[in-house]
């Protein structure tokens, strides 16, 4: 496996790679949910690259930028075991030089849920993954289901802006007990910890109902809200029952659904979705 940080030493290892290439970009503090991205990719792809980056331009000036958690020798350890070919480690620096002003703004889809709540967030997100596409030139690139909004605004950008790649979406990966993998959940003290997986339940709750037949919206947000507002740490920011292709809140059900959610336990802001139909 090799490691490298410069746009030119990127370049050069690329080019040695055997296509076709699966690329995964992440921001470290790797678990299961990143491993299993690399293990698909691996499973479809000659060559593996991930990126490993905390992106200081999907941060708000509010959020959690400084302390994100960071461990890039224990990430590369983790890399290593799975058969990654290349690691790329940008700084800031390389990544938004001097003078840097060039954004890539992604319209509608960006506007609800997760947009609504962290402006600026997907200007970041979609700016540094076309960043990220256009120096590693993936054939396939790799991401999760836990980030729903995320993966839906990366495929609207690269259709739009003709990257030649295609987007993999990958399942969720679960603590035992249901909460979802996520750097972040390194934040949560043991009692939070204990709390947590009342979002995945509150998902499983409205889930059953919608498989007992019922298909107003409104009747599984509030299913969401009971369950959750039966967790005292728990502090709900949004919950949402959206159309699955444009984000949109839903009256009725009629082709599927989105069930996401966003939760403050204790200071720190936990999502989760699950898709109905
Ligand atoms: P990060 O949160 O590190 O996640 C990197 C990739 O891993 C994303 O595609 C995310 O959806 C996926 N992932 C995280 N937790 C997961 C889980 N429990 N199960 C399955 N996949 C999971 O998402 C980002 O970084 C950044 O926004 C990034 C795309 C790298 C741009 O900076």
């Amino acid at each position: 496996m090799k490691t490298v940080t410069s746009l030119s030493e990127l370049r050069a290892a690329r080019a040695e790679l055997p296509a076709p290439i699966g690329f995964a970009p992440t921001m470290g503090y790797l678990h299961e949910g990143h491993l299993s991205l690399g293990r698909r990719a691996k499973a479809e792809c000659a060559s593996v690259v991930f990126s490993i980056f905390v992106n200081p331009t999907q941060f708000g000036p509010t959020e959690d930028f400084n302390a994100y958690p960071r461990n890039l020798p224990a990430d590369l350890a983790l890399l290593e075991t799975i058969g990654v070919d290349l690691v790329w480690t940008p700084t800031p620096a390389i990544l938004y030089p001097p003078g840097f002003q060039t954004w890539v703004t992604v319209e509608e889809i960006t506007q609800p849920l997760e947009g609504g709540m962290r402006p600026g967030h997907f200007r970041g997100v979609a700016t540094v993954v076309a960043k990220l596409f256009n120096a590693v030139g993936p054939d396939k690139a790799y991401f999760g289901q836990k980030d729903a909004q995320q993966v839906a605004v990366i495929r609207q950008m690269a259709s739009d802006l003709n990257f030649p790649l295609e987007v993999v979406i990958c399942p969720t990966a679960r603590e035992p007990d249901g909460l979802a993998m996520s750097s972040r959940n390194t934040y949560l003290t043991p009692e939070q910890r204990r709390a947590a997986p009342v979002l995945f339940q509150a998902l499983q709750a409205a889930q059953a109902s919608y498989t007992r037949g019922e298909r107003d919206a409104e009747a599984l947000r509030q299913v969401m809200s009971r369950v959750l507002a039966a967790e005292p740490l728990a502090r709900p920011q949004y919950v949402s029952c959206a159309d699955p292709l444009t984000l949109q809140e839903l009256q009725t059900i009629e082709r599927g659904a989105l069930l996401s959610m966003a939760v403050f336990v204790g200071k720190t802001r936990l999502i989760d979705n699950l898709v109905l139909g």
